[in-house]
């Protein structure tokens, strides 16, 4: 693979520029500057390195410290899925979906949603509906949901296997499909309404090259993308034996160059050539601009649902293998850099008058592929124990479909009221999302919401996240 200067990643900045002068077009990241987890080496493309976690091991401390030293995307293996979560119909179970969901925010990572509507793993009621009963329940269930976690995921697999294996390219037979052909685009409009911050996936297996199947779901990509159906990214499982398809590079580009990012959501690669296996896949996905990360399905070979068949990094031990190694060093190989990603710029605009402050703070992320641009800035208005903030949020160069604005609350502060906004607490940090009627701002367009507390109400440093 020839890599470029515009294609290096940050670590091996300073040898692209000996190279590129010497007219080279191969990159090497220098060993002194290789990151040495797979984390911050995704993050030097502007991608996520992720895995499955399971809430029931989260209080296995070999697992743990893999999970939080290596990794800065978490999907839920089974937490958030429908049999999970609602156990009974409208009645909504999050114990271990949150679990999942605040050990990974709490220690710096990001959260993958993982499945809204699956002709899997359904409870027993729902397996039961049909038609219009069943069809009422599915989004109820997106709904809901999405609803409880608005604003906390970065990706919703909204749909998961909903093609049929083998020749046809067709759907598969589910009681899902029988309610309807629409049933797919319904739950993406349901989901991005529940939840305008997250991008919206469709996640299949067997889709890796080019064929019958994934031909299937890219006309229906082609399609949504065609008449405006909310899709943002195409998850690629990835459970594999030995080696990826050799077009695998060529079907992820194909998919991003319908205008959605790709992802490769669930890898795990059993047999002897294991190692160049997860270097390709890992190559591939460096390759292609709009791959914006990679999770594989678990942490320790114990972990894997391929009992046996040891398929993922670390072996039972929590010992790296030479698959993870193959990784790292593809990684630190570098490649295509996410679109959007750039570093983070801090600029405070204005100063203190008697009573009011201004900061604007332009925001951008280091763990991942950057979502849409926005800035938010505040304007503040205090006295003795107490005061108003106004919080200015403005689109970037594309236009806004939803945001997160985060604040930091000093010590002691304390929010007691607020406007146009959905808030997740009242002290320290606390994140902001649009309310219904101002998610979507054109670009270069601002929207406000306040709040007002007591305390300070300095410091706030706001930091905008846009989808
Ligand atoms: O938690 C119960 C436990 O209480 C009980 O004793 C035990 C008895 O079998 O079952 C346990 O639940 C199992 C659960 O995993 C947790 O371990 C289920 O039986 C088992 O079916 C379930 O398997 C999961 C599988 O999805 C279900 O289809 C795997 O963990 C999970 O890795 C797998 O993940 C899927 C993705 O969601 C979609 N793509 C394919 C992938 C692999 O099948």
């Amino acid at each position: 693979m020839n890599l470029t200067a515009k294609s290096a990643p940050r670590a091996a900045l300073v040898v692209t520029a000996v190279a590129a002068s010497l007219g080279a077009t191969l990159i090497m990241a220098s060993s002194a500057s290789a990151a040495t987890t797979l984390g911050a080496a995704a993050e030097q493309t502007g991608r996520y390195y992720g895995t499955a976690v399971a809430a029931g091991k989260l209080n296995d401390s070999t697992y743990v410290n893999i999970l939080n030293r290596e990794f800065d995307m978490v999907t839920a293996e089974n937490e958030m899925k429908w049999d999970a979560t609602e156990p009974n119909r409208g009645q909504f179970t999050y114990t271990n979906g949150d679990r999942i969901l605040n050990h990974a925010l709490n220690n710096g990572k990001r959260v993958r949603g993982h499945a809204l509507l699956w002709y899997q793993q359904q409870p027993g009621w729902a397996q039961n509906l049909g038609g219009s009963d069943l069809r009422n329940a599915m989004m109820n269930h997106v709904t809901q949901v999405a609803t409880h976690y608005r604003g906390k995921i970065y990706a919703w697999d909204v749909v998961n296997e909903a093609f049929a294996d083998g020749s046809s390219g067709g759907r598969r037979d589910s009681n899902l499909q029988r309610t309807g052909n629409d049933w797919i685009e319904a739950a993406f409009r349901a989901a991005r309404a529940a939840d305008p911050a997250a991008k919206l996936c469709y996640n299949d297996y067997n889709t890796d090259g080019v064929n019958a199947k994934s031909t299937g779901i890219y006309n229906m990509v082609r399609d949504f993308k065609a008449r405006g159906v909310p899709i943002d990214c195409v998850g690629f499982q990835s459970h594999l034996t030995n080696s990826a398809p050799s077009d695998y590079q060529a079907n992820l580009q194909r998919f991003a160059d319908l205008g959605v990012d790709v992802q490769i959501t669930e890898l795990d690669i059993s047999g002897s050539n294991q190692a160049n296996a997860y270097a390709a896949v890992t190559r591939a996905c460096l390759a292609v601009a709009r791959c914006t990360g990679i999770t594989v399905w678990g942490i320790r070979d114990s972990d894997s649902w391929r009992t046996g068949q040891n398929p993922l990094l670390f072996d039972s031990s929590g010992n790296k293998k030479a698959a993870y190694t193959s990784v790292l060093n593809a990684l630190n190989a570098g490649g295509t850099t996410v679109t959007g990603t750039s570093t983070t710029t801090t600029t405070t605009t204005s100063t203190t008058t008697s009573t009011t402050t201004s900061t604007t703070t332009t925001t951008s992320t280091t763990n991942g592929p950057i979502p849409t641009g926005c800035t938010a800035s505040v304007s503040l208005n205090s006295w003795t124990g107490g005061f108003v903030a106004t919080v200015k949020v403005t689109a970037g160069s594309t236009a806004l479909r939803g945001w997160r604005v985060t604040t930091s609350l000093p010590s002691g502060t304390t929010v007691t009221g607020a406007w146009s906004a959905n808030r997740s607490g009242d002290t320290g940090t606390v994140n902001w999302t649009n309310v219904d009627y101002n998610g979507n701002v054109a670009a270069g367009q601002s929207t406000e919401f306040g709040f007002q507390g007591t305390g300070s109400g300095t410091g706030l440093n706001p930091t905008c996240v846009g989808s």
